[in-house]
């Protein structure tokens, strides 16, 4: 699939409009064509003609536009659109498409037309974390609308947190990013796994899923089919994205030998606890003794496993290390017959577990690569770029 060539943006009324006349400008750079719609309220923010000054179309804010709708009718507008980016998107603007009103020019048009649905919020932080606007934007994910943003920072209001408008280079790159996976199925574990002590207990570790999501979400946003086992996450769901939640290692394995068929490629990423309880106790245990000693039995290796199998896709292991990372790395690409494996630190401040920025070195049979500390988006970004390369050159092999 293409970028969109045909994108209708939608300006809603918030300060950072002033940021869509750069977006728009952008998208044009792009080659793509671009008509503006305002919401009535965005109009008394920023004016309609600095839109068509940038877009060299009409830019239109009223469903009652005669002259507007005699160029071409809010339903052809609708048709037109290949993607409907909105850019500011309000609180307010996300709760009445969440809802399904048509009560102006944009939202009748969102609603009458079939083309995706992209979503940039900005909006005080407080707007963003309520209850609500979260529901409606999740809402609206369901139905297929993809969110860019909003980025964490200084806030118009002053304030400080997540809301503001990704910048306009960001959303260009998301809306015209290459579609370099398409037909592509990808099977991806991510999380940790719990092991149950007692009905109240269990043994589990410090993996958040990021580096997993992020990895699925990236992968979906390039045209792959993405299927997500994840283990216990505080973490939503990727656009586009089909989740399956277990709680242990061997709930994982056998949701990873169900769905492992007809995949082209298994990136395990999950947090696989290596060892279980020997024995699951019904009842919670009660303390009184001194001490205890609790008796381990191993987990199955789900990558070693699907390994093994007679056909087996394009396999990506993560090696998490707190100490002799390439040589150890270096073993378990050999030990697990591998054909890429990404190894991070772990227990360092501010990257690998449970952290927003990661690091990796990409081991494979006879070369690797470093990608740098950054945010674990740009890291699935490049993991999945040297991906695609190993699967070319194993083709063409
Ligand atoms: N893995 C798995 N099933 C397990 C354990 C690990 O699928 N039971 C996967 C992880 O998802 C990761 C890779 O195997 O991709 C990690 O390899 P492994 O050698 O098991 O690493 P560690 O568990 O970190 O090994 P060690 O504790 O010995 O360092």
């Amino acid at each position: 699939m293409s970028p969109p060539q045909r994108i209708l943006l939608g300006v809603g009324a918030g300060i950072a409009a002033y940021k869509s006349l750069e977006l728009a400008r952008r998208l044009r750079e792009r080659g793509a064509e671009v008509r503006a719609v305002l919401s009535p309220r965005a109009r008394r923010l920023i004016a309609p003609l600095a839109f068509q000054a940038v877009t060299g179309q009409r830019a239109r804010f009223e469903l009652w536009d005669e002259e507007g709708e005699a160029g071409m009718s809010h339903i052809e507008l609708a048709r037109w659109a290949e993607a409907i980016l909105l850019a500011p998107a309000t609180a307010d603007l996300i709760a009445r498409l969440a809802h399904g009103l048509a009560d102006d020019l944009l939202t009748t048009v969102c609603l009458a037309s079939e083309a995706p649905l992209w979503i940039a919020p900005a909006m005080n932080r407080t707007m963003w974390a309520h209850p609500a606007t979260q529901n409606n934007v999740r809402l609206l994910q369901t139905r297929g609308a993809r969110l860019l943003g909003p980025a964490s920072g200084a806030q118009a209001c002053g304030e400080e947190g997540p809301g503001r408008m990704l910048e306009p280079d960001e959303i260009v790159a998301a809306l015209c990013a290459p579609q370099a996976l398409a037909g592509l199925r990808l099977l991806v574990t991510a999380g940790p796994t719990f092991e149950d002590i007692d009905p109240v207990r269990f043994i589990g570790n410090r993996s958040s899923g990021r580096m997993g999501f992020a990895i699925a979400a990236e992968a979906a946003r390039q045209g792959a089919r993405v299927t997500l086992i994840s283990g216990p996450v505080a973490l939503q769901t990727p656009i586009g994205v089909r989740r399956i939640d277990v709680r242990s290692a061997r709930e994982m394995l056998a949701a990873v030998l169900a769905e492992i068929d007809d995949q082209d490629v298994f990136v395990a990423a999950a947090a696989v606890a290596d060892y279980r309880p020997r024995e699951l106790a019904e009842q919670k245990i009660k303390k009184g003794m001194a001490g205890m000693n609790l008796e381990l039995e191993a987990n199955p290796d789900i990558l070693a496993t699907v390994a093994d199998l007679p056909r087996r896709p394009f396999l990506v292991g993560f090696a998490a290390e707190t100490e002799n990372l390439r040589a150890n790395a270096m073993a378990k690409l050999a030990a697990k017959k591998l054909d890429l494996i990404a190894a991070n630190w772990v227990g360092r401040p501010g990257q690998g577990f449970d952290a927003e920025e990661n690091a990796l070195l990409l081991l494979w049979p006879g070369g690797e690569r470093e990608i740098p500390r950054m945010d674990k988006a740009e890291v699935a970004r490049a993991l999945l770029a040297t991906m695609v390369e190993r699967l070319e050159s194993r083709a063409s092999a």
